[in-house]
């Protein structure tokens, strides 16, 4: 039975204060619905507005990478050092504990392995099944001046329009084939065009000269890929520099998990996209905490 003795009748309507709707911290994104707005807020942290994606999908076309032969024991550990994990189905069911309840970015897109043409590359995910899985993104390569270029944007361009039917994000990945220049012209092309045809965020490769044209270019969030792996002050510089001319965050594999001490250089990444650490306080950091963490073996 409904409890009313104790009904409070005042009540505070605040009608000196305006209803107001606060803004959404991400570029490009305050027209989309609460549910994309809801999901997007599982990947780039509110408080910042930047992310780190830990990015292990690198067998969906290379097979058991370096560093991902296991990754119930070599990446696991890592989830609570960040925001979103990128993989794909497969990992996700197999080895993906499912009490990780930040984001997952899902690779949604494949075909050909790295024995064949890459850009020749289908939509690998029904839109039912990433929202079974509970996602907060879809993945999808995109091979601007590719050979099969039409076809990899005709598959970012359906899963844009399923995605919008269902609050569900599409990061466009920009993969840049082996005849391409990776430069700032090259960058500015690709991610512009995944952005005018509706993804919602993009990932690209960090570029030295002129990178900040590209993300002043592209009206949605970039987020740029770790690359080859290199020495740690290095990535450590690159992604510093990335946050400095305007990315939104990193979506970082080999140069976290082949690192010599991969649950320090996530961390060591963390500070420098949330917390402004200069690349030389983010080494020092990263040194420390590899010491801390061997000594504690
Ligand atoms: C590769 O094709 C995948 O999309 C990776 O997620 C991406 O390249 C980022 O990983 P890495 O930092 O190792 O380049």
């Amino acid at each position: 039975m409904a409890d009313t003795d104790d009904l409070k009748e005042t009540h505070d309507y605040h009608l000196d204060i305006p209803q107001r709707a606060q803004p959404f911290p991400l570029k490009g994104c305050d027209s989309l619905d609460w549910g994309m707005k809801n999901r997007l807020s599982r990947i780039f942290a509110p408080t910042t507005g930047r992310t780190v994606m830990l990015a292990v999908d690198h067998g969906y076309f290379m097979g058991p990478t370096t560093g991902l032969e296991r990754i119930d024991v070599t990446i696991n550990p890592l989830l609570p050092y960040a925001d979103t994990l990128m993989c794909t189905r497969g990992v996700l069911r197999a080895l993906t504990p499912a009490t990780f309840t930040k984001g997952v970015s899902l690779r949604a897109s494949g075909g050909p392995s790295i024995l064949k043409e890459l850009s020749d590359e289908r939509i690998a995910v029904d839109i039912e099944d990433a929202l079974r899985l509970n996602v907060a993104a879809m993945a999808v390569q995109v091979f601007v001046g590719g050979e099969f270029e039409t076809q990899s944007i005709h598959n970012l361009t359906r899963l844009v329009d399923q995605g919008l039917r269902y609050g569900l994000p599409v990061l466009g990945v920009t993969a840049v084939g082996k005849d391409l220049a990776r430069d700032a012209k090259y960058m500015r092309l690709a991610t512009r065009i995944c952005a005018e045809l509706g993804a919602t965020f993009v990932k690209t490769y960090y570029v030295d000269k002129g990178f900040e044209s590209v993300t002043a270019a592209c009206p949605v969030p970039i987020v740029i890929a770790g690359g080859k792996k290199q020495p740690e002050a290095d990535a450590l510089t690159m992604a510093y520099n990335a946050i400095q001319q305007g990315a939104a965050g990193v979506d970082m594999g080999r140069n976290i998990f082949q690192s010599d001490a991969p649950a320090a250089m996530i961390q060591a990444v963390g500070k420098v996209v949330h917390d402004g650490f200069s690349p030389r306080e983010a080494f020092a950091f990263y040194q420390d905490l590899k010491q801390d963490i061997k000594t504690a073996r």
